[in-house]
C-alpha cells in the first residue's frame, strides 16, 4: 500500500492487512482448489456438446473430401458427401452444422447470381444433409461473398456495396435456402435492415418457423483469412476490404446499437464475431439483451491454435477447450467452432482440463 495514511495500519505487509480485516489466514482461496472433486463442484462454467455448432464447407464436384490448407483438419466436401460430415457431427451429439460453399470461379460474377440458382451447391448440400441426417439443424449464411467475382458480400455499384438492392437479393437467397429445408438463416452481410426484410420474406413464403441467427455484431477482422482461403473469396477480394459494412474493431457502443436493431427487426438469436478478441462484446450483449447469444470462434482463431499445436508450442486440445470455456464465461449460449467435433470427442471422453 503506497498510501499508508488511508489505512489504520501502515506499510505493505499484506498478511498483516488481511489479518486485520479478518481474512487470511482463516480464509484461504486455495482450499477449494485442493482436490479435483471440489474444483469440479465449484466450477462456474462448462462447455457442453449442446453448445456446439460445426461450420462445414461444401465444394463443387463428386466424391470429394479435400483438405483446406489454411485450416488443418477441416475439409471441403462435395454435395454427394457432405452428409458424411453432418453424420459425424450428429453422431457426436452436435446439434447443428453451418454450411459454407466454395463456388467455382467460372460461376462467380459481379452480382453473385449463382446465389439464386435453385440448384447451387448450398441448396444441394442442405437437401443432402436434411434427407440423410434429419435430426441435425442446418444453418446457412445469407451473404453474397462466396458467389461474387469481387468477393464482397453484396452488390457493388460505383465502387460501393449498395445496401437496399443487396437486401432484396439476400431475401431471395434466404427463401431459396429455406425452401430446400434450411432451418436457420444467418445473415452475415451486415447490410442495414436485412433482418426485418428477411423475416418478412420468409414469412410470406410460408417459412414462419425458420429461425434467424443474425451476425449482429460482425467486425471487419483480420481473423477471417483462413475462411476466405477455404471458400476462395480471399483471392477474389484481393486488396479490398469490408470496412464500409462490417464494424470497426474499435467500437463497443456501436455493437450494442447493431444488436438492438437486429432484435427489434426480429432476430431469434444474435451473434458476435469474431470470438476470442471480442469476449467483452459477448459479455455486454448478454448482460444487456438477455438474448440467445452465439459466439463465432472464427477460422483465424482455429488456425492459430492448430499451427501452434503442430509446432509443439501449445497443447492444442487444452488450449482449444480453454478458449471454448472462455466463451461460456463471457456469456455465450452457443459457439460456432471448427473444433466442434474435437471438443465433442474430448467432452465425451470425460475431459477435465
Ligand atoms: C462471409 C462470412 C465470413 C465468415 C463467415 N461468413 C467472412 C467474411 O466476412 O469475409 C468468416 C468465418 C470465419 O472466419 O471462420 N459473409
Amino acid at each position: 500500500m503506497a498510501d499508508g495514511s488511508r489505512m489504520p495500519w501502515n506499510g505493505d505487509d499484506t498478511a498483516a492487512q488481511a489479518r486485520m480485516t479478518g481474512a487470511y489466514p482463516r480464509i484461504r482461496m486455495r482450499r477449494n482448489r485442493r482436490d479435483a472433486w471440489t474444483r469440479r463442484l465449484v466450477a462456474e462454467n462448462a462447455v457442453s456438446v449442446n453448445d456446439l455448432i460445426w461450420p462445414i464447407f461444401v465444394a463443387e464436384g463428386k466424391g470429394k473430401r479435400e483438405a483446406i490448407n489454411a485450416m488443418p483438419g477441416q475439409f471441403r466436401w462435395s454435395p454427394d458427401r457432405i452428409a458424411e460430415a453432418a453424420a459425424e457431427a450428429a453422431g457426436l451429439g452436435i446439434n447443428a452444422v453451418a454450411i459454407f460453399p466454395e463456388i467455382d470461379k467460372a460461376k462467380k460474377d459481379e452480382d453473385g447470381t449463382e446465389a439464386l440458382n435453385p440448384d447451387n451447391i448450398v441448396i444441394q448440400a442442405i437437401k443432402a444433409v436434411k434427407s440423410e441426417v434429419p435430426g441435425i439443424g442446418v444453418i446457412c449464411d445469407a451473404a453474397l461473398d462466396p458467389f461474387t467475382s469481387h468477393g464482397q458480400d453484396g452488390l457493388v455499384r460505383d465502387n460501393y456495396v449498395v445496401n437496399d438492392p443487396t437486401v432484396d437479393v439476400l431475401c431471395r437467397q434466404s427463401v431459396l435456402q429455406a425452401d430446400a429445408g434450411c432451418d436457420v438463416i444467418s445473415p452475415s452481410d451486415m447490410m442495414d435492415g436485412r433482418v426485418a426484410a428477411i423475416r418478412d420474406a420468409l414469412d410470406a413464403a410460408g417459412h414462419g418457423h425458420v429461425r434467424i441467427l443474425s451476425y449482429a455484431a460482425k467486425y471487419a477482422s483480420a481473423y477471417y483469412m483462413p475462411f476466405r482461403d477455404a471458400i476462395g473469396s480471399g483471392s477474389a477480394l484481393g486488396m479490398g476490404d469490408k470496412k464500409t459494412y462490417q464494424m470497426d474493431p474499435a467500437n463497443l457502443d456501436e455493437a450494442m446499437r447493431e444488436v438492438a436493431l437486429d432484435i427489434q427487426e426480429g432476430a431469434d438469436m444474435v451473434m458476435v464475431k469474431p470470438g476470442l478478441p471480442y469476449l467483452d462484446v459477448i459479455r455486454r450483449v448478454k448482460d444487456t439483451f438477455h438474448m440467445p447469444t452465439v459466439a463465432y470462434n472464427v477460422s483465424g482463431e482455429y488456425s492459430m491454435l492448430k499451427a501452434a499445436g503442430e509446432r509443439g508450442w501449445l497443447d492444442y486440445d487444452r488450449a482449444m477447450m480453454e478458449a471454448l470455456l472462455s466463451f461460456k464465461r463471457a456469456g455465450a449460449d452457443a459457439i460456432l467452432t471448427y473444433s466442434a467435433c474435437e471438443a465433442a470427442r474430448l467432452i465425451k471422453a470425460g475431459y477435465q482440463g
